[in-house]
């Protein structure tokens, strides 16, 4: 079966209790329960994890170009930051990547409207909340 990553970045892990007004209040589990249900109708497998270090990331996305089909990939901060990431996944191509934001980061303060991750993603969705991920592996799973 095919197998998709989904990655999740930096303070993903309070979600929930961190800023709900932004964020919502669902959890990461709640959102991970939600991917399985989506890859199991849609036919794929997910690795969802979830880690604060920029470099435990860097190695997760090398593994994915080595094992997985495609990579969801929310990577919170370092979204807007980090050239690591950002050669990682230029580094596994063909992988796709496909890069998700619960909120709306085009709406949000300017530092947040840059994407190290987009350049070389597959595609972009924020601002819908968890929905999106589900969207992501829709978008992913009709690629590979
Ligand atoms: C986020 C948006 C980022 O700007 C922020 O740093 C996050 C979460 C989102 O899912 O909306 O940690 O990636």
């Amino acid at each position: 079966m095919k197998t998709i990553f989904v990655l999740n970045g930096p303070n993903l892990n309070l979600l929930g209790k961190r800023e709900p007004g932004i964020y919502g209040d669902k959890t990461l589990d709640d959102i991970a329960a939600d991917c399985r249900r989506a890859a199991a109708s849609l036919g794929v497998e997910v690795d969802f994890r979830q880690s604060n270090h920029e470099g435990v990331l860097v190695d997760w996305i090398q593994e994915a170009g080595e094992k997985a089909q495609g990579v969801v990939l929310n990577a919170g901060a370092y979204t807007h930051t980090s050239i690591a990431i950002h050669d990682a996944i230029r580094a596994v191509t063909p992988t796709p990547v496909v890069e998700v934001h619960l909120s709306n980061i085009h709406a949000r303060e300017p530092f947040r409207h840059v994407s190290k991750v987009a350049p070389h993603a597959l595609g972009m969705i924020c601002g819908f909340g968890p929905i999106g991920y589900e969207l992501a592996l829709q978008a992913l799973a009709a690629r590979i």
